[in-house]
């Protein structure tokens, strides 16, 4: 299987590398411009129960994504999410973003239900608690590496997946589009073979869908949409 997948052009999601250390404590350089960032409450060790991260989250929808870049997956779910009082949580490496989406979100009115905090998802996902407390999960786009040599910052791998489906509720979906080929093939092939995980797509057995189905889009799928690309997106529930 790997090698048919390196034949794809990309590596096989059959294992997430090794994380040697958890990046903490944090760096803060002299005049740094995100110096603020909006971070997980407390310590790298610390388990950090979801409903606390919200004002009132107490038995509601809670929904986490994962690198969102830019943000207007979040805005825009935040805002379908209101509805029935639900809550988002963004988990965003890069602090720049992060910091710019977490405070529009406070601008638009959408703080108290919707935070993206500066995180790496390897090491955030497992400070959350209680398991199987998340509605959903959604990987816009995710890992634009094609190198060998970055593989070890794919998000995608047994150490978050083991994690989304800890956090994930029975019947809770797990929601990944890309416009790479050769990554759609490889999500699918690693998502299938997840025990806890069946397909939810358009046809029975199946994971993909032809539409987002979830009122909101990233801003690379509005781009891609703009572009014409096709858009491979899938979508799994935990068993
Ligand atoms: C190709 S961009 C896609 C952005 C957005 N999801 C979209 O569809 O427009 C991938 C995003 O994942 C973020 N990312 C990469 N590794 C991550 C990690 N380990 N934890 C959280 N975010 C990560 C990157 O900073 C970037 O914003």
């Amino acid at each position: 299987m790997a090698s048919r997948l390196a034949r794809l052009g990309g590596v096989a999601y059959t294992a997430q590398p090794p994380m040697s250390s958890v990046p903490y404590p944090r760096k803060v350089r002299a005049n740094d411009p995100y110096a603020d960032a909006p971070y997980l409450p407390g310590k790298a060790t610390e388990s950090v129960e979801l409903e606390s991260l919200f004002a009132a989250a107490a038995g509601r929808p809670i929904e986490i994504e994962i690198g969102g870049g830019r943000g207007a997956f979040a805005y825009e779910r935040a805002t379908v999410l209101a509805a029935e009082e639900g809550c988002l949580v963004g988990l965003e490496i890069r602090k720049k973003w992060a910091t710019i989406v977490d405070k529009k979100l406070a601008s638009l009115g959408l703080g108290a239900r919707a935070r993206c905090f500066a995180e790496d998802a390897r090491f955030a996902l497992p400070r959350l608690s209680p398991s199987a407390r998340v509605r959903a999960v959604f990987l816009h786009f995710p890992d634009p590496w094609w190198k060998k040599k970055h593989e070890k910052r794919l998000v995608m791998g047994d150490v978050v997946q083991d994690e989304i489906e800890r956090l994930l509720v029975p019947g809770g979906e797990l929601f990944v589009q890309t416009d790479v080929d050769h990554r759609a093939e490889q999500y699918r092939t690693f998502l299938d073979a997840r025990p806890a995980l069946m397909p939810k797509g358009d046809r029975e057995g199946e994971p993909w869908l032809a539409e987002n189905p979830y009122d909101a889009r990233s801003p690379r799928e509005k781009r891609a949409i703009l572009d014409g690309l096709p858009i491979h997106r899938m979508r799994f529930v935990k068993k």
